[in-house]
């Protein structure tokens, strides 16, 4: 079926851009990636991303691929110039929480500053449709849960990369006020993890990984010795930390959803939507699930609570299944068996060579 309409994909070689870029691809759409390679590996920077190689492989379509940074304006503009593009969903950002407290500068620079351009490059060319990844971090610590999108946002965020995120829902709200043929629809994930079931994509984090998924899975293939879990006294079924994990996949097809949204002619203005399954567990649920699915045995254990960390944090993901007709399918059985799909097929990620 044809949809043939053309997406630009900013960030489109990570994590959850490639995995939506091949849900793009396979519902039609022409696709552009645009990637600094800041967090994406290619063999070489004029080379085209690994990630989307595989994805060529796998689909049998081709991707337009530019390998530039969204903060060089006229890089940017060249690309919108070459191409009708239709929608733009923007992954590109930095997105290490401990880093963004470290480097603020480097956060709100790329974070906040790329967006500028990217919208800024989008009105001058008439683009006017937009998916944004936003982020479960912009509640806050949690006044009451399931989180709905009713609950206040920038409050109680602690980390400059929570408030990025925050700030750039604030300007996308006030672009869709300032003109009335702009619409943004902000997608709040929870917390996403899976890869896609040929193994061929996934999680690649360089360095030690921050997250809990990749992070068990790297102890599971040996590549480190034991899982830290941080506090086991919560107030949680376990004691330790709850949270919202969402397949990959599943995210991927919620960014179609929202593009459909855009054929709504009353669809008009800033939309924000929950993506999580509604549904908690905790990091010690997670180890058995990932022990059962990979067979391998994860050893942990129980270290302080990790500063910044709240107890629970699960979505009221209701507003996207009415509106957007969404709905995780994937429960956490399948997300621990793609993870390690992908992580015993390639247990050092897009690199052959021995990772740190
Ligand atoms: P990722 O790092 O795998 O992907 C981001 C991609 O953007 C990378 O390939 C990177 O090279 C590229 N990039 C960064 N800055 C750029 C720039 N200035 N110009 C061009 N390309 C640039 O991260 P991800 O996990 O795929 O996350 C995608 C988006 O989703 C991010 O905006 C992130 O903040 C958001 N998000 C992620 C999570 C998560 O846990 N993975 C949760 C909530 C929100
Ligand atoms: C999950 C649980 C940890 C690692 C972060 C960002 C958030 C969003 C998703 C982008 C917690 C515990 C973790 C480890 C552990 N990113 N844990 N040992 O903190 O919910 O969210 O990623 O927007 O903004 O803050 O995810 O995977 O880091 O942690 O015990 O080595 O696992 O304490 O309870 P988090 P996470």
């Amino acid at each position: 079926m044809a949809n043939g309409k053309t997406v630009l994909v900013t960030g489109g070689a990570g994590y959850v851009g490639s995995h939506t870029v091949v849900e793009l691809l396979e519902q039609n759409y022409n696709v552009i990636s645009i990637d600094n390679l800041v967090n994406a590996y290619a063999d070489s920077p004029t080379e085209k991303p690994e990630s989307l190689k595989r994805i060529e492989k796998l689909t049998g379509k081709s991707i337009t691929s530019y390998n530039i940074d969204i903060r060089c304006k006229d890089n940017l503009d060249k690309v919108f110039k070459t191409h009708k593009i239709d929608y733009v969903i923007h992954f590109a950002a930095l997105k290490s929480v401990g880093e963004s407290c470290a480097k603020p500068l480097q956060y709100y620079q790329n974070n906040i500053s790329g967006s500028c351009v990217l919208f800024e490059v989008m009105s001058e060319n008439n683009v006017k449709k937009l998916v944004f990844s936003s982020s479960a971090t912009v509640y806050g610590t949690p006044q009451k849960l399931p989180l709905d999108e009713n609950h206040p946002t920038g409050q109680g965020c602690t980390n400059p990369y929570g408030k990025t995120k925050f700030f750039v829902e604030e300007i996308m709200k006030d672009l869709c006020s300032s003109d009335s043929e702009w619409s943004a629809i902000s997608l709040r994930y929870f917390n996403p993890v899976g890869a896609h079931e040929s193994g061929l994509i996934g999680e690649d984090p360089s360095g030690i990984p921050n997250n809990l998924m990749p992070f068990i899975a790297q102890v599971a293939v040996g590549r480190r010795a034991k899982l830290s879990v941080y506090g086991s006294d919560y107030d949680t079924i376990d004691g330790t930390g709850v949270r919202d994990y969402i397949h990959v996949n599943d995210l991927a097809i919620g960014h179609v959803r929202a593009l459909d949204k855009f054929c709504d002619n009353n669809f008009k203005g800033f939309k924000p939507y929950n993506l999580g399954t509604g549904k908690g567990l905790s990091v010690l649920q997670m180890v058995e699930a990932f022990k059962k699915a990979s067979g391998k045995d994860i050893p942990y254990e129980i270290v302080d609570r990790r500063p910044g960390d709240i107890a629970s944090c699960y979505a009221d993901a209701s507003l996207a299944l009415k509106e957007l007709n969404w709905s995780a399918t994937k429960d956490v059985n399948a997300m621990c068996k793609d993870t390690w799909n992908w992580q015993s097929k390639n247990p050092n990620g897009y690199q052959t060579k021995t990772a740190n």
